[in-house]
């Protein structure tokens, strides 16, 4: 593993550009894919070190709080209000100018196409002007490689991807080469975890709240389901303990705080349950597929951001002789950092795309992965 330096600092405290050496790549990186507006400068090394110079990420809740969800329409007007200041302060905040930069990276998919149009279109823009090389970032991808960044940790790895619209484990194989090896056949986690905060009267981002109820909660008071416990396929489900949860909550209404609280713990324990299964189940099966032992256990993604799974996959990982990774918290949701740094392993390698790369609403990793029965377009 390499070792990273996050941020470079002057004396005074403010980040600054790391000294240029040979071989070195500076990347700007765009995301706009779902209801965060995000811009970041990161450097990469010919040793494929990194160096993350500046991220900002500017979130949208506010815009959609009265619809109760993300709306589409409006989130492509809110990134295309404030893209390009979000752009200047990254780069600001980086001390470098677009003349500095060697790429311009952003999130091309999958994700809500009216976002992504604003994003891409800007990084095109740039790359135009300034003759720059465009690359562009498949969104999971960029979760799938954020450990390269933050850890240092190269391919091959098997990486449990957790957000408000994909579940799945993906054994990264190496820099555009994976394999998915399970997914969901309904809800998403987070997607459950928002839902879940919607049905007991919760703020959202859901995940979050859900998380922040459960610490004074008892997770045993509840009886709920451990979806898909013990089955050899190693696919996920969350619809079904969600509605019990509605069923419990219905059971018990009016819900005072310490029903929410009890429901979330057992909310919780039930997904911690669930998600421990399943992974040991994956990184059996990814390890014949690889045809060797992993070393490495990776969870990314929004989700990955709750403490309770952390704690719950890091001891997953030690039984079964892998060690555990997942991004600072800060870099598990949604970001331009981990697109920049996709878009640096990308150009580092020469993949760089014309100016022409539409948008991909719809861009699973792994095209070649079976049709999973119950999933739908997540998958
Ligand atoms: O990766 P992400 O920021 O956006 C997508 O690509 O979807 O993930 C957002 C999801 C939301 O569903 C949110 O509720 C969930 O991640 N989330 C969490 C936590 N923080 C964010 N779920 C559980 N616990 C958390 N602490
Ligand atoms: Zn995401």
């Amino acid at each position: 593993m390499i070792a990273n330096q996050l941020v470079f600092m002057s004396e005074e405290g403010k980040p600054v550009l790391p000294a240029a050496v040979d071989g070195q790549i500076l990347v700007l990186g765009i995301e706009t894919s779902c209801d965060e507006t995000a811009a970041a400068v990161v450097a990469r090394r010919a040793d494929g070190s990194a160096c993350l110079i500046s991220s900002v990420v500017r979130a949208q809740w506010e815009h959609h709080r009265d619809f109760g969800g993300v709306v589409p329409e409006i989130a492509a007007r809110a990134h295309a209000e404030c893209l390009d200041e979000i752009i200047r302060m990254a780069l600001s905040e980086a001390g470098a100018s677009l003349a500095d930069v060697d790429g311009v990276a952003a999130a091309a998919g999958p994700g809500l196409i009216g976002g992504l149009i604003v994003g891409l279109v800007s990084a095109k823009a740039i790359a135009m002007a300034r003759q720059k090389p465009l690359i562009a970032v498949n969104h999971l991808e960029a979760h799938a490689l954020t450990v390269g960044l933050t850890d240092g940790l190269p391919p091959p790895y098997l990486m449990l991807l957790v957000s408000g619209g994909h579940t799945q484990l993906l054994l990264v194989r190496d820099v555009g080469v994976y394999t998915r090896i399970a997914t969901t056949i309904d809800d998403a986690l987070g997607e459950a975890f928002d839902k879940t905060a919607k049905l007991l009267g919760l703020p959202q981002p859901g995940g979050p709240a859900v998380e922040e109820c459960a610490t004074t909660g008892n997770p045993t008071r509840f009886a709920l389901p451990r979806p898909m416990l013990g089955r050899s396929e190693p696919h996920f489900s969350f619809a079904g303990l969600k509605t019990a949860v509605r069923h419990r909550a219905h059971e018990v209404a009016p819900l005072t705080n310490t029903d929410v609280a009890d429901l979330c713990a057992g909310f919780q324990a039930a997904v911690l349950a669930s998600v421990r299964d399943r992974c040991a189940r994956g990184i059996d099966l990814a390890e014949q597929a690889l045809g060797a032992k992993l070393g490495h256990f990776v969870a990314a993604g929004g989700v990955a951001a709750n403490r309770t799974l952390r704690a719950g996959l890091t001891e997953l990982a030690k039984k079964k002789g892998l060690a555990f990774h997942a991004p600072p918290l800060a870099l598990c949701g949604d970001n331009a950092a981990m697109i920049a740094w996709a878009g640096a392993e990308r150009l580092a390698r020469g993949l760089v795309d014309p100016l022409d790369a539409p948008v991909r609403p719809r861009w699973p990793l792994d095209s070649e992965a079976p049709r999973v029965r119950g999933a739908g377009v997540k998958a």
